[in-house]
């Protein structure tokens, strides 16, 4: 085991910082800025359907679904399709409306969560066409969906997923990308942008793994809260529940990830001294409210935690700490703003004296009702 571990003391931290090579695999034979080629092989007689479709459900549970959360966002900026993100165990026991020849995006890691495939097989017999995103080549889901595109960030052995997310997230973003370009929803120039911005992904994430020493620091101050919140808006407010499901997973603190204007409805009311509040605030569309935001939790001695673009420095001059992340796209800094929230999550557990690698109560996939 030590062996597989490849010097890492758990499986998650060897994971964590596999993405830069997990990220570029992904994009292996797929994508090539330069040449401008984009193309997923395994989308084929029915890419036509996603081209077309008027609507696009995606089906997932766990941090599969947060990848889902993020493809929405990017399908509805770049393909202008709705989509909506259904967990798999709703989605199954509702009578959801379903007809004929609609799209569903099925994103699982292992491929056999037993909520997403039996979801699968539910939109499959009221006509649905069903595109895997699945890590495990073979896999139950892979097999039963009708075409789809492997994530390769090869095995996942930590309870707690990192890298199958950021595959997750690289997949859906070609996939869109290839999907808006057809529909001609997104200009030349844009595309092309966001190819040439897809390559820089695995060294951006590269120097988000640097960050680990400084991480680490800020672990060592919280590492016995008893709750924590979130927050984050657009593109990193699915970071935001992914961060806190991170955290609760492993470590078992409480922890809640929220819209970062949806913080007023409810989560404001913990706000005190002893509240850490981990804002992803990076610089994108919705930056200045955001700041508005970490003012009103500030304003209640909340513990603000920023995750900033670099060169960012009206945040750092409002926050208790912040942690610097290179910029990119807004489309794509979930890929990149995750990072550091896994290394938060992983050293806060650690120093609990957590199982990382095997938490209580959990399975790496959940093959049962
Ligand atoms: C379990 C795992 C999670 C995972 C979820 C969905 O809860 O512990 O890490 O996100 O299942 O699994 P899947 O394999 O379908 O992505």
């Amino acid at each position: 085991e030590a062996i597989e571990k490849g010097g890492y003391p758990h499986f998650m931290l060897k994971e964590i910082y596999e993405q830069p090579k997990s990220i570029s695999d992904c994009f292996r034979g797929r994508l090539n800025a330069s040449t401008g080629h984009l193309l997923l092989g395994g989308l084929r007689e029915y890419a036509n359907k996603m081209v077309n479709a008027d609507r696009i459900v995606i089906i997932a549970c766990g941090t599969s679904w947060h990848a889902g959360l993020v493809a929405e966002y990017i399908f509805e900026e770049f393909c202008r399709i709705p989509v909506e993100v259904e967990y798999a165990s709703e989605f199954r026991y509702r009578n959801p409306v379903i007809k004929e020849g609609d799209v569903v995006i099925a994103i699982s890691q292992s491929g056999e969560t037993a909520d997403t495939l039996a979801a699968i097989e539910l939109a499959k017999s009221k006509g649905a066409v069903i595109f895997g995103v699945c890590n495990v080549v073979g896999s139950s889901i892979a097999r039963a969906t009708h075409e789809g595109a492997y994530t390769h960030a090869g095995p996942e052995i930590g309870v707690a997923s990192t890298k199958a997310f950021t595959a997750q997230i690289t997949v859906l973003s070609m996939m869109a990308l290839m999907i808006a370009q057809r529909r001609g929803t997104i200009s030349e120039r844009r595309y092309h942008e966001m190819l040439v911005e897809l390559e820089t992904i695995p060294a951006k994430v590269e120097k988000a793994l640097a960050l680990n020493a400084q991480i680490e620091q800020i672990s060592e101050i919280f590492k016995d809260a008893t709750n924590f919140l979130y927050l984050g808006r657009g593109y990193n407010f699915p970071v935001a529940l992914e961060g806190a499901l991170k955290l609760k997973e492993i470590s078992y603190i409480h922890a809640e990830g929220y819209p970062a204007a949806e913080m007023k409805h409810g989560p404001i009311a913990l706000i005190d001294e002893n509240m850490p509040v981990v804002f992803i605030a990076t610089k994108d569309s919705s930056y200045e409210k955001v700041v508005s935001n970490i003012q009103e939790v500030r304003a209640r001695k909340g513990r603000v935690i920023a995750i900033v673009t670099e060169g960012d420095t009206l945040i750092p001059s409002m926050a208790e700490f912040t942690i610097e992340v290179p910029a990119t796209d807004e489309a794509l800094m979930p890929l990149v703003s995750v990072v550091p929230l896994q290394l938060l999550s992983y050293h806060i557990a650690v120093m609990r004296g957590c199982n990382v690698d095997q938490p209580r109560n959990l399975a790496k996939s959940v093959t049962v009702e």
